[in-house]
């Protein structure tokens, strides 16, 4: 069965070898930071690192993963610290989220490369699709997380993971919060 690191742990897949790395990730190790958008290589919302490099977990198996370094990106940072994620958050670089794991582990793995892309450097080395187009905005982060990662620029950290239900629904009218569907229920 195959075995890899993944996120600095061992790990011994008892599935299919031929399983895409993409759902062992996220149905055998309950990993679902990595996302399923096309399956087929076209859209980058699967993408994890592996021994450095980004790819698309759509289209390896665990058999090819076998004995690899995995980093998903649960692994990146425990607190959203990493100057990538910071950057994106900073630049609101964020829209429905949906490609944004995707999105991150490409800018990282960039990053750790090359702390100062260029527009084309960062629109070769991150290839994946964003339905909401936050593209401008996206090289904009990049830049600003290489100048975190060259140490000539801070970024206070973004928000904790965990926002409580009732500070969501502060800052998104739009959500109710739990307290307020009681009280409505309780009238
Ligand atoms: S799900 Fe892998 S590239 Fe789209
Ligand atoms: S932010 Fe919505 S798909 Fe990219």
């Amino acid at each position: 069965m195959p075995r890899m690191t993944v996120n600095d742990q061992p790990v011994e897949f008892e599935i299919n070898p031929d399983t895409p790395l993409l759902w062992a990730l996220r149905d055998a190790a309950n990993l679902t930071g990595t996302k399923y958008g096309c399956g087929v290589g076209d859209c980058g919302a699967c993408m994890v690192i592996v021994d450095g490099e980004a790819l698309r977990s759509c289209l390896i198996t665990i058999a090819e993963a076998e004995g690899r370094f995995i980093t998903t990106i649960e692994g990146l940072s425990r607190d959203r610290s990493h100057p990538v994620q910071q950057a994106m958050v900073a630049e609101q670089a964020i829209q429905c989220g949906f490609c944004t794991p995707g999105i991150v582990m490409s800018g990282a793995a960039l990053i750790a490369k090359n702390a100062a892309p260029t527009k084309a450097e960062i629109e070769q080395a991150i290839p994946n699709l964003c339905r909401c187009g936050v593209y401008p905005r996206l090289v904009k982060a990049i830049q600003r997380a290489g100048r975190v990662a060259r140490r000539s620029e801070t970024i206070s950290a973004a928000p904790a993971p965990g926002i409580s239900a009732q500070d969501a629904a502060q800052t998104v009218p739009a959500i109710v919060s739990p307290e307020a569907v009681a009280a409505d229920e309780t009238e």
